[in-house]
């Protein structure tokens, strides 16, 4: 029958591993890392400030996109359940290039809900569930939020020499949220279902 040991087991400290460390800040955000890219750091960091406020606006219609992948009812349940969490997903992808450019220019990326709180312009929804025509204008105000200030923070990046942020913020951030948009304000179309109607006729609510 084995023994139970009661003595205390040496200690290999060369292969313990060094945790339960204070975490000690290195960069606080808001302060700038000069970073060898042929910018002015002041052009670098303007670029970092526009880019927080537009990943902060990200971060929060991703989880609005979420939410309502999960909350969505009604006839259009499954396609807009699936188009939802498509949208979700192109969101989360541009979450990740805005914030990796922001520490690529020197600076510090949000990254925590409560922090992304703080600086978005985008509305608190409910918690609970909304119908379908609120969850979608409620989309489609957040997504107009973030084209205008992209494309203010795209023209002053150019300005500035920051083709980097421009590109950025055209080719993927505008051109993303603009083909969002149709995709969801073509949901509160009144379209027919089965039988046309006749000239100047509306379809039924
Ligand atoms: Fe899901």
């Amino acid at each position: 029958m084995a023994t139970t040991t009661t003595t205390t087991p040496a200690r290999a400290t060369q292969a313990q591993p060094q945790d339960r460390q204070a975490g000690r800040e290195i960069q606080p955000f808001g302060t700038m890392t000069r970073m060898p890219l042929g910018l002015d750091e002041r052009t670098c960091a303007a670029s970092a400030e526009a880019l927080t406020q537009v990943l902060a606006d990200t971060i929060t219609i991703r989880d609005l996109y979420l939410k309502h992948h999960w909350q969505v009812g009604g006839p259009t349940f499954y396609e807009l359940h699936l188009l939802f969490e498509k949208h979700y997903k192109e969101q989360a992808e541009l979450a990740d290039a805005i914030a990796e450019r922001i520490q690529l220019l020197g600076g510090v990326s949000l990254a925590m809900g409560h922090d992304v709180a703080e600086v978005t312009q985008i509305p608190r929804p409910p918690r609970g569930r909304e119908d379908v025509p609120a969850q979608v204008s409620r989309l489609l105000a957040a997504h107009e939020m973030i084209l205008r200030q992209s494309r203010l923070s795209a023209r002053e990046a150019a300005e500035a020499g920051d083709d980097g942020t421009n590109d950025l913020l055209v080719s993927e951030v505008v051109r993303t949220n603009e083909k969002q948009v149709w995709f969801i304000a073509e949901h509160l179309v009144r379209m027919r279902l089965v039988e046309s109607g006749q000239d100047g006729e509306t379809a039924p609510a």
